[in-house]
């Protein structure tokens, strides 16, 4: 195995250094648990486990504070460390807990079996259509029926885990036969003409996603760490979550890069699934999830306490040209910098906090998140010990966007990214 050594670096944020060793390109990503849901902006597995054997050992307990569908908590059960994972997405959070919870292979085949052949028996009148708003603008009536069969058969399954196992990957099929591009992660309906035809195998989709992650997870159960725990919390990462001040080991994660109306719309990738899961009581609260992430609530003045100079130039840059767009950025800085101070509070003194960012262009004005991010950090206790940029040839971002809203203006935004690691003075 390969030992990467973290590379000393003089202690100044506007240093960046370019390590294609953290590119993995062409490499695997879909190990394990890894393979059973689409979650935007996911942790290339191998970059999440670099940073555990580099900033934390076996034993310790790390945390990922924007745990996503949580790539970094399986690589740590996998690598010996326990892990707390955060997200205020319920979906990220169902998934998260799913994929880092093993299940004997026996056992799930066996189920799996008996669902196929239970789905054949289940008639019309024994299942309920979900009852949301746009159901039929977001489904064909046939697939309405077929995942509603789907459904039925896997909640008769009686254990706990196994039930999950299945409906994270009927979350899945859900999302791959809407009406919507799967390729995006807004919602955006196919055209009319490419509707009139589509006809989804939706029972394929299921069997096909199933038997792929059924082999995730016998690999995952034979190679995980039992010794060890996962424990996955639906909160805010700005607030106090019930983790114990001073008790982390690690922090490793990858925040938003940006509010959810301007870049991903975490809320809106989930929305779907999450209307036809029962994981969420009222429907309101799936649509209002992207105003509760990081920016999502856009600040109505300038007058703020952020003292990082990198962030009042580009806050200064946009306001000339769009102020609102300056409002929705400094916003989404201030939700960041609660969720620093909180990261301070629960890792140990001398212990890392391992940020993967990327700059983000708003208005033309490119956005160093990595140097503030390193400001912020030092501002709140932390040294930065070393900030390099990565080329991304895997991760599924929005690699073009239109920084000027104009069709065609397309311009590269994501193609590299930077890990600033922060460590906490004492
Ligand atoms: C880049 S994604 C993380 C992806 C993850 N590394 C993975 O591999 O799936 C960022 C996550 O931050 C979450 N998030 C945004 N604001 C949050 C907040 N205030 N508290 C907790 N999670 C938040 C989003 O829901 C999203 O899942």
């Amino acid at each position: 195995m390969i030992k990467f050594l973290p590379a000393k670096l003089p202690k100044d944020t506007n240093i960046r250094r370019i390590d294609s060793t953290w590119d993995y390109k062409g490499e695997k990503t879909k190990s394990y648990t890894h393979c059973m849901h689409t979650y935007p902006a996911m942790f290339i597995p191998q970059i999440a486990k670099r940073l555990l054997e580099q900033y934390s050992k076996k034993g310790d307990t790390v945390c990922d504070i924007f745990c996503g569908s949580g790539t970094a908590l399986v690589e740590s059960r996998l690598l010996g460390r326990n892990s707390y994972g955060i997200d205020l997405n319920p979906l990220a959070t169902f998934l998260a807990k799913v994929k880092t919870t093993e299940i004997d292979n026996k056992l799930l085949y066996k189920t799996y079996f008996k669902l196929i052949d239970d789905i054949q028996f289940i008639n019309d009148k024994e299942i309920t259509i979900p009852n949301f708003k746009n159901l039929d603008f977001w489904f064909k009536s046939p697939v309405i029926k077929k995942l509603a069969k789907l459904k039925k058969a896997i909640n008769e399954i009686k254990r706990e885990d196994i039930k999950n196992f299945f409906m994270v990957i009927f979350s899945e099929t859900v999302r791959l036969s809407s009406n919507t591009r799967s390729s995006e992660f807004k919602l955006y309906r196919y055209a009319k003409e490419k509707l009139e035809n589509y006809d989804p195998d939706v029972i394929g989709i299921f069997k096909k996603k199933a038997e792929i992650s059924l082999e995730g997870m016998t690999q995952f159960y034979k190679d995980v760490d039992k010794n060890t725990w996962a424990k996955v919390i639906f909160g805010d990462s700005s607030k106090d979550n019930g983790i114990k001040e001073n008790s982390i080991d690690c922090i490793i994660t990858s925040p938003p890069y940006g509010d959810s109306r301007t870049t991903v719309a975490y809320g809106q990738f989930s929305r779907l699934s999450l209307q036809w899961l029962d994981i969420v009581d009222e429907s309101d609260k799936v649509i209002q999830i992207d105003n509760d992430l990081l920016g999502g609530r856009a600040t109505i003045n300038f007058n703020h306490t952020l003292k990082s100079k990198h962030l009042q130039k580009v806050i200064e840059e946009i306001k000339i040209k769009d102020e609102k767009r300056a409002r929705e950025v400094l916003s989404f800085f201030i939700d960041l910098e609660k969720c620093i101070k909180r990261a301070y509070l629960i890792l140990k003194p001398q212990k890392y906090f391992c940020i993967v960012i990327g700059n983000r262009l708003v208005k033309q004005v490119r956005i160093p998140t990595d140097f503030i991010i390193s400001e912020l950090g030092q501002l709140n206790g932390f040294s930065c010990e070393n900030l390099f940029v990565r080329n991304i040839p895997g991760k599924r971002m929005p690699i073009k966007n239109s920084p000027t809203n104009k069709v065609g203006a397309l311009e590269d935004t994501m193609t590299k990214e930077s890990i600033v690691i922060l460590k906490k003075i004492k």
